[in-house]
C-alpha cells in the first residue's frame, strides 16, 4: 500500500449522460440510484456487477435515522452526468466539476466537486495533519503507525496514515456546510486541492477540485447539509451510530504503563493514588500480565488468586482493564489456538491456511471477525475473562498488526474476500464481539472497551485512544486538533496518552499536557517500555499539586461531563469540539483557524498553553454574550481576542455566561462519585439579563436501569435580578433516589429564591471560595437543598 501515491483524475473516464438511473461513463453505462433519507442526507451508489463485484460493507449505517423533517436541499445527476447538491435557494453548494463529476478508471472510482476559494475542510478522522484539512492528499487505511512510518516523521512531524480510517470530509462553504461519509471499507484515497506537481512544475491544467474515491468496490458516499458545523456533525453521529452512554468511571483518570504485570502493580498504583489523594478510576495491565503474551491468559507469575486479588482492588474503588491482542499465538496445546483451528475461525492466506502474521507471541494467527461465527467464538473468551473479574478491556493491535509480514495475504470470509475488504473493519468487529462477550457475561452494565484502530460507525462498540504518541510538545498540539476532528467525525470518545507515550516525559511538559488534557473525553497516563516513569508523583511535588488539582477538577465536573455524553447518546452531539462547532464564523474572527482552543460542552472554553516555556497567549472569546473567567471570576465580553498570562498553577479555563454547571461536592480527593448530591454553578454575572437553563440527569453512572425509568431528570431554570438568583426546579422523571443540591453563585449573587413545584422559600447565599484553576473563586452558596 502507498500512502503518499494517490490516483489522478486525469486517468478517469467520466460520465456524460444520465437517464432512467444510469450513467454512460464512456462507451459503457453503470446504475446510479440517489436516494434522499429526510433531514438533508442523501446517499448516492454506483452499481456494476462486473467492475465492482464485492460489496464489503458488513456494518449497516442507520439509514432510516431521518424521518423528522423532509429535506430543504437536493441532490441530484442532470441529464449531462453532472452531480450537484443545490440549496433550497437554488445555489449549488457542490458542483461536480465540469463534464467530470463522476469517473472510473478500470475497478478505481472517483467523484470530484469544484473547489472554491472560500471553502475550507475539516473532519477526516484520526489523522495528525493540523485542524483544517485544505489543501491535503491523504488515504484511509488503518495503519500500524510505528511499523508503517519512519519514527523521526511520527515524533516531529505528521506521519499519516494513522490507526483509524474514517473516510469523512467535513466542508466549509461560506456559511454552508456539507459533510460527505465515503461509505466504503477499502483504502479511500482523497484530494482537498494538494499540489499536483513534478520537478518544480505546477499542475496548471487543472480545474480546482477537491474528489475522493477508491481502488475497487462499490463506490457509495453520504451528503449531509446543513447552516452549521454541530448540526451536521449531529446528523452524521446519528447516521453512524450515537456513542452509548459510558459508564460513569470511563470518564475518570487511568493509569497505565507497558510493564504493568500484576498484582504487585496493581497494589503499589493504588497504594501511590491513595497516599496522594489522587482520584483515578482505572489500572491497566499492558502484555506481560498475559502468560508469555497468549491472548485470555494470565502469568501464573503475575497473579495469584486472581478473583480475590482483583475483588480487592475494587473494594478500593478501582477498576482493572487488562489488554486484549486479536494475534492468537501458534503454540500446540494452547487451548485458544487449538479451539480456533477447530472452529476453522482463523483468516486464511491465499493457499488456504492459516494467515501467520508476527506480533508479541512470534507466529500468530488471526481470528475471521467478519464471519458471525468468529465474532462468536471471540464473543466467548471475552465473556470468560470479564467473568474471570476484570473490569474493562483494550483492545490493541487491531489495525491489524501483523509486524513486517505483508497484510496482503490475510483473506477473510473464508478465503473469499481479499484483504482490502476487511482491513479498516478489523477493529470494528473485534470491538463488536468484545463488547457481545461483556454483555453476555453482565447483561446489565455498560462495558467499557478501548480500541487503538476503527472505523466509521465504532463509536457504537469502543472508546478510541489515539495511539503511539511522543512525550513532546508538538504531541501536546496535535492531540487538540486531532481529537477534535475525531469528534467532527462521528468518534466523539477519545483520547491521547498523556503526557505521551514514546521518550521522555518532563516535568514541566506532564504539567502542560495535564492541564491541557484533564477535560478531554478521555484520559489516560500511559507510557512505554524503557521511558522514564511518568506516574502522577514522579515530578516533584510541585508538579504533583498542580496535576493533582487538575485532575480532581475533572472528577469535580463529572456530573456536567455525563450531561454532555447524555446529549450525545440521545442527540448525537459532539462533546470535545472546536469553537466553530458552536460559534458561526465571521469574517473578523475566522473561529475555523483556531487549533489550539476547544469546547468542551456548550459552557467550557480551555485555551491551554501548549508551547514549551508559554506565559501569555492569545484567547478568542467567541459569540455574543459574556464568559467567565474562572482564574479571576470576571465576566468578559465576548466577540474579541484577549491576551492573557498564565502560571504554573493555572490554566484558561472560560465559563459561559447562561450556563448551569452541575459539579460534585468539594474537593474530589478520590474516585467515589454520586450524581445524586451536587453544586449546581449558576454562571450568570451581575447585570445579567438572561436565563440559564438545564434538564440535569442523574442515574448510578453504571447500569441500564435509566432505560428502564430508573433515573431522576431535573429542569433547572435561573436567572438573576440585582444579586438574588431565583431557580425553578421541576421533575421531569424521578425513577432514581432524589437529588440534593447546593446552588453556587458568583459575581455578589447574595440570595437564592427557590420554587420548587408549588413551593416557595428564600435562601441566603454564603461565601464560598474555591479554585478552578489558578486563583481563588469568590463565589457564595446555599446550604444543601434536597429535592
Ligand atoms: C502498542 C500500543 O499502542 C501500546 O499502547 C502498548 O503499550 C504496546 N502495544 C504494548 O502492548
Amino acid at each position: 500500500m502507498y500512502f503518499n501515491k494517490i490516483r489522478h483524475p486525469s486517468n478517469f473516464t467520466f460520465a456524460s449522460a444520465y437517464a432512467n438511473q444510469t450513467l454512460s461513463v464512456g462507451a459503457k453505462t453503470v446504475q446510479a440510484s440517489v436516494r434522499d433519507l429526510g433531514e438533508d442526507v442523501f446517499h448516492l451508489e454506483l452499481n456494476d456487477a462486473k467492475r465492482w463485484p464485492l460489496d464489503a460493507r458488513v456494518l449497516p449505517l442507520h439509514d432510516d435515522a431521518f424521518k423528522i423533517n423532509p429535506s430543504q436541499y437536493q441532490l441530484g445527476i442532470s441529464a449531462t452526468g453532472h452531480l450537484a447538491l443545490t440549496a433550497p435557494d437554488g445555489a449549488e453548494l457542490l458542483s461536480g466539476v465540469a463534464s467530470a463529476s463522476v469517473g472510473v478508471c478500470g475497478s478505481a472510482w472517483l467523484v470530484q466537486f469544484a473547489r472554491n476559494a472560500d471553502m475550507r475542510f475539516f473532519g477526516q478522522g484520526e489523522k495528525t495533519t493540523g485542524l483544517e484539512k485544505t489543501g491535503k492528499r491523504t488515504k484511509f487505511w488503518n495503519a500500524d503507525v510505528w511499523a508503517d512510518h519512519a519514527m523521526h516523521t511520527i515524533e516531529n512531524g505528521q506521519a499519516d496514515p494513522q490507526y483509524a480510517a474514517v473516510p469523512y470530509l467535513l466542508v466549509r462553504h461560506g456559511t454552508r456546510w456539507v459533510g460527505i461519509l465515503v461509505d466504503h471499507p477499502g483504502a479511500v484515497f482523497m484530494d482537498t486541492g494538494s499540489n499536483w506537481f513534478f520537478s518544480g512544475k505546477d499542475d496548471q491544467n487543472a480545474p480546482p477540485a477537491f474528489w475522493f474515491g477508491a481502488d475497487e468496490g462499490v463506490p457509495a458516499f453520504y451528503v449531509i447539509a446543513g447552516d452549521s458545523a454541530a448540526s451536521v456533525t449531529q446528523r452524521l453521529q446519528r447516521l453512524v451510530g450515537t456513542t452509548p452512554l459510558p459508564p460513569l468511571w470511563s470518564l475518570g483518570h487511568h493509569q497505565c504503563r507497558w510493564g504493568y504485570a500484576g498484582t504487585k502493580d496493581l497494589n503499589a498504583l493504588d497504594a501511590g493514588f491513595t497516599e496522594h489523594e489522587f482520584p483515578a478510576d482505572g489500572l491497566w495491565l499492558d502484555i506481560d500480565y498475559m502468560d508469555r503474551y497468549k491472548v485470555f491468559t494470565t502469568s501464573p507469575e503475575h497473579f495469584g488468586d486472581l478473583g480475590a486479588e482483583l475483588k480487592k482492588l475494587q473494594a478500593n474503588g478501582r477498576r482493572i482493564v487488562p489488554i486484549l491482542d486479536p494475534g492468537v499465538k501458534v503454540e500446540e496445546g494452547y487451548e485458544v489456538a487449538e479451539s480456533g483451528t477447530a472452529a476453522g475461525i482463523f483468516c486464511h492466506n491465499p493457499e488456504g491456511q492459516p494467515y501467520v502474521g508476527f506480533v508479541w507471541p512470534g507466529r500468530t494467527w488471526f481470528p475471521d471477525y467478519s464471519l458471525p461465527e468468529g465474532r462468536d467464538w471471540w464473543a466467548k473468551y471475552s465473556k470468560a475473562f470479564r467473568e474471570s473479574g476484570f473490569d474493562g478491556a483494550w483492545l490493541d493491535m487491531n489495525d491489524p498488526s501483523t509486524g513486517a509480514a505483508e497484510v496482503d495475504d490475510m483473506l477473510f470470509n473464508r478465503g473469499t474476500w481479499p484483504h482490502w475488504t476487511y482491513h479498516n473493519q478489523y477493529a470494528v468487529g473485534m470491538a463488536q464481539a468484545t463488547r457481545d462477550g461483556f454483555l453476555a457475561a453482565r447483561p446489565d452494565e455498560r462495558p467499557f472497551l478501548l480500541a487503538r484502530s476503527a472505523y466509521t460507525g465504532s463509536s457504537r462498540f469502543t472508546a478510541l485512544w489515539t495511539g503511539d504518541n511522543h512525550s513532546n510538545w508538538h504531541h501536546l498540539r496535535t492531540s487538540i486538533h486531532c481529537s477534535m476532528n475525531l469528534a467532527l467525525s462521528g468518534i466523539p470518545f477519545n483520547g491521547p496518552d498523556v503526557p505521551g507515550f514514546g521518550s521522555h516525559a518532563d516535568k514541566e511538559l506532564a504539567i502542560a499536557w495535564y492541564k491541557a488534557g484533564c477535560l478531554f473525553p478521555f484520559m489516560r497516563n500511559h507510557a512505554n517500555a524503557g521511558t522514564a516513569r511518568q506516574e502522577p508523583w514522579v515530578f516533584g511535588p510541585e508538579a504533583l499539586q498542580v496535576i493533582r488539582h487538575h485532575v480532581r477538577l475533572r472528577y469535580k465536573l463529572l456530573p456536567y461531563m455525563y450531561q454532555l455524553w447524555n446529549d450525545q447518546e440521545k442527540n448525537g452531539t459532539a462533546v470535545m469540539r472546536p469553537l466553530f462547532h458552536d460559534y458561526a464564523n465571521t469574517d473578523a474572527m475566522e473561529l475555523d483557524r483556531i487549533d489550539d482552543q476547544f469546547l468542551i460542552g456548550p459552557a467550557i472554553l480551555q485555551a491551554p498553553l501548549v508551547q514549551q516555556g508559554q506565559q501569555q497567549r492569545n484567547v478568542i472569546l467567541p459569540g455574543t454574550g459574556r464568559w467567565m473567567d474562572v482564574n479571576t471570576g470576571d465576566f468578559l465580553a465576548g466577540g474579541r481576542g484577549i491576551h492573557v498570562t498564565s502560571n504554573t498553577e493555572s490554566t484558561p479555563i472560560y465559563l459561559k455566561e447562561g450556563s448551569l454547571v452541575p459539579m460534585q461536592v468539594g474537593v474530589r480527593t478520590t474516585a467515589a462519585n454520586d450524581l445524586a448530591d451536587i453544586e449546581l454553578h449558576v454562571i450568570l454575572g451581575a447585570g445579567s439579563t438572561g436565563t440559564a437553563t438545564l434538564d440535569y440527569v442523574a442515574d448510578d453512572g453504571l447500569s441500564y436501569g435509566y432505560q428502564r425509568g430508573v433515573r431522576n431528570v431535573y429542569r433547572l431554570t435561573a436567572s438573576r435580578a440585582g444579586d438574588v438568583l431565583t431557580l425553578d426546579v421541576s421533575a421531569l422523571q424521578t425513577g432514581w433516589k432524589p437529588l440534593r443540591l447546593r446552588v453556587v453563585g458568583y459575581d455578589s449573587a447574595s440570595s437564592l429564591q427557590l420554587r420548587v413545584g408549588d413551593q416557595r422559600s428564600t435562601l441566603a447565599l454564603t461565601p464560598f471560595a474555591w479554585n478552578f484553576s489558578g486563583g481563588s473563586l469568590a463565589a457564595a452558596a446555599s446550604a444543601p437543598i434536597d429535592l
